[in-house]
């Protein structure tokens, strides 16, 4: 599946967001390596740092499902072009390889794509 169709699920999936405390919500559409699609939105909690970022949601029901290879995520936000956080940047590192995509825009015309080496330079991994 194409970025900007990707694109347009993550932005499907900011509907979905719990955000009540920032009320800034996040779509992720996760691609595996076989082509399988997995989304996620962030969950927020009244304890803040029990959040759930949209990444680390569409990466958790990915791997729970038995899926541990991944080419790509696209992300969409209602603040517009949004990166990972560090903590999401750590996780992935632990399951992609260094040239696995990071894609984000303020609109499906407007997509910019990073890898992972880019965003986490010298990661740190066992
Ligand atoms: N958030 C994500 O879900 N993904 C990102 O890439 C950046 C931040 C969430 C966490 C929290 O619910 C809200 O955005 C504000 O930080």
């Amino acid at each position: 599946m194409d970025n900007r169709q990707l694109f347009k699920i993550a932005e499907e999936m900011m509907d979905k967001a719990y955000v009540p405390y920032s009320k800034f919500h996040v779509g992720a559409a996760l691609v595996t390596k076989d082509g399988k699609v997995f989304t996620g939105c962030n969950i927020e909690n009244a304890s803040y740092p029990v959040t759930i970022c949209a990444e680390r949601t569409a990466f958790s029901k990915a791997i729970s499902e038995g899926y541990t290879k991944f080419e790509k995520i696209v992300i969409a936000s209602s603040g517009g072009k949004a990166w990972p956080c560090g903590m999401c940047r750590q996780f992935m590192m632990e399951f992609c390889d260094d040239d696995f995509q990071i894609i984000s825009g303020d609109d499906e015309n407007s997509l910019e794509v990073l890898t992972l080496k880019e965003i986490l330079p010298r990661g740190f991994k066992l």
